[in-house]
């Protein structure tokens, strides 16, 4: 029977062994964290994320052949397969602060590997990784190692959260990058033989070790830059009368733009755009190629400008003062279908509005307040960073910030509605109900184009799209 361990109880890690577990009866799969939290957390009813299909998947296999455990030596050191899955953060402090990619919790688990293992194993980069990584990884576990032999592989994961568990059934590809020796091979062959029981052989690519770890940050990278030329058209269509769904349908015709990834937003967030654009932003400047830096610098820099220009225009159409007045939040997580706060638009805009004097209200179907209030306390970069964290909410003894249990509550008594996640129960909500409950004039600025700007009109509300005529 191989053995497979995972290293990281994450949003990768997670779904993804269970889909192999699922996949491969005959191999078993063991998941390893750290974090208490987490590994109870996949061991009960209740998992720690949240992912459509995940719950059935988990508990066809769970007990059977996937197991979650604490006892992190014990499976390394069984295994014959590792994967890595942990996170990998932008660094906060020291060299490259604020761009390079943090690889503490990758190099203590090459480390643990090195000191458990007494068989050969493969060790697989699953998570995220700037490019050249496995190099400085093979010296790790050469140097520790006591005769044991390790095949380092790049399998970078191109799953999306909300989509996570179809994405692993029917993935457009799986890439496995390893060393063009013959042993290197023959690890990249051992890799390959598990996917091919579910993935179809075409589609499962192969390559050298350094362009499968520079293809996940340059698929990331061209990605966000769609979401950030739309968005920039965004601009220029409120500027002109243009409608930017009209735009992108059009352009999206062309089979080689094609139609996805260009729905106009708030901007993204999610835990890896950012932090994989400033990690290549960064690779860039170390090979001393500041232009092509810049170049894709500039993506971060449209998201940025676009989150703000939504605070403005919330602000400047509310006759330039938030000051005092509810404002309701609907959606709070990146995008549809997680409960995933990491790099949300949400916060952005939300701090924004703070900083005016807004009071919001705020709901989201699965993030927590918990959730929102630590999301708003914490600076840039620090979500993967722990540390105490300040209070917020507060404002002279007011009360500036509440979560409401579901979008009318939020939407009572408020002045306007901002929608910053898509979720499908938002565009079904009786917004008649909701105008009724609210101040007037009412307004609506939908940040992700999910409400007929024409029908809301006829309700009563002032609406601002993206992109849209006013
Ligand atoms: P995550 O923070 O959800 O999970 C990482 C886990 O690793 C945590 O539970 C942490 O406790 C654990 N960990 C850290 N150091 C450890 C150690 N030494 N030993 C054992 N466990 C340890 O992160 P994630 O979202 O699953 O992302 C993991 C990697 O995958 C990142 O590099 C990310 O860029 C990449 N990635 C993420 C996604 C996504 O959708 N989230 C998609 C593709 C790739
Ligand atoms: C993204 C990639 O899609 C995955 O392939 C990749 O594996 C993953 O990053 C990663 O490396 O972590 P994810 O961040 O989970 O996946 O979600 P996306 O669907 O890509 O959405 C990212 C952000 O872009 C969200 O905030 C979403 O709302 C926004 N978005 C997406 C838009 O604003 N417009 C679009 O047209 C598409």
């Amino acid at each position: 029977m191989v053995k497979i361990c995972c290293i990281g109880a994450g949003y990768v890690g997670g779904p993804t062994m269970a889909v192999i577990a699922l996949k491969c009866p005959d191999v078993e799969v063991v998941v390893v964290d750290i974090s208490e939290a987490r590994i109870a957390g996949w061991n009960s009813e209740r998992l720690p994320i949240y992912e459509p299909g995940l719950d059935d998947v988990v508990k066809q296999c769970r007990g059977r052949n996937l197991f979650f455990s604490t006892d992190v030596n014990r499976y390394v050191g069984e295994a014959d397969i590792v994967f890595v899955s942990v996170n990998t953060p932008t660094k906060t402090r020291g060299l490259g602060a604020g761009k390079a990619a943090d690889l503490t919790y990758w190099e203590s688990a090459a480390r643990m590997i090195a000191d458990v293992s007494r068989s050969d194993k493969i060790v697989v980069e699953k998570s995220t990784v700037p490019v050249k990584t496995a190099e400085a990884i093979e010296k790790i576990l050469a140097h520790n190692g006591r005769g044991v032999r390790y095949q380092i592989l790049s399998n970078p994961e191109f799953l999306a959260e909300g989509t996570a568990v179809q994405d692993l059934f029917c993935p457009d590809r799986v890439l496995i990058g390893g060393r063009e020796t013959p042993e290197g091979q023959a690890a990249v062959k051992a890799l390959k033989d598990v996917y091919a029981r579910w993935v179809p052989e075409d589609r499962i690519i192969t390559t050298n070790l350094w362009s499968a770890e520079l293809s996940k940050l340059a698929a990331n990278a061209f990605l966000a830059q769609r979401i950030s030329s739309v968005n920039a058209i965004s601009a220029l269509c409120e500027a002109t009368g243009a409608d930017v769904t009209e735009v992108a349908y059009s352009i999206g015709k062309d089979k080689r733009i094609g139609p996805r990834f260009l729905s106009a937003s708030v901007g993204f967030g999610g835990s890896c755009f950012q932090k994989d654009i400033l990690n290549l932003v960064y690779i860039c400047e170390c090979y001393a190629l500041p232009e092509v830096a810049e170049y894709w610098r500039q993506v971060i820099g449209i998201n940025d400008y676009q989150k703000s220009r939504f605070v403005n225009r919330v602000v400047s159409s509310m006759f330039n003062t938030v000051a005092g007045k509810k404002v309701a939040v609907l959606g709070f997580a990146f995008k549809k279908d997680t409960g995933d706060t990491r790099e949300t638009p949400a916060i952005d805009v939300c701090r924004g509005l703070l900083g005016d004097k807004a009071v919001l209200s705020i709901y989201d179907p699965q993030v927590t307040e918990e959730q929102v209030r630590r999301d708003l306390a914490m600076n840039k970069f620090d979500w993967d960073h722990p540390r105490h964290l300040q209070p917020v909410g507060e404002t002279a003894g007011q009360q500036v910030l509440g979560v409401a249990p579901d979008a009318y509550e939020a939407a009572r008594d408020a002045h306007a509605v901002c929608i910053l996640t898509e979720w499908d129960e938002f565009r079904s909500l009786d917004y008649t109900r909701m105008y009724d409950a609210m101040q007037k004039p009412a307004f609506v600025f939908d940040g992700r184009n999910i409400v007929d700007p024409e029908k809301l009109r006829e309700i009563g509300f002032i609406v601002y799209s993206i992109g849209k005529p006013l």
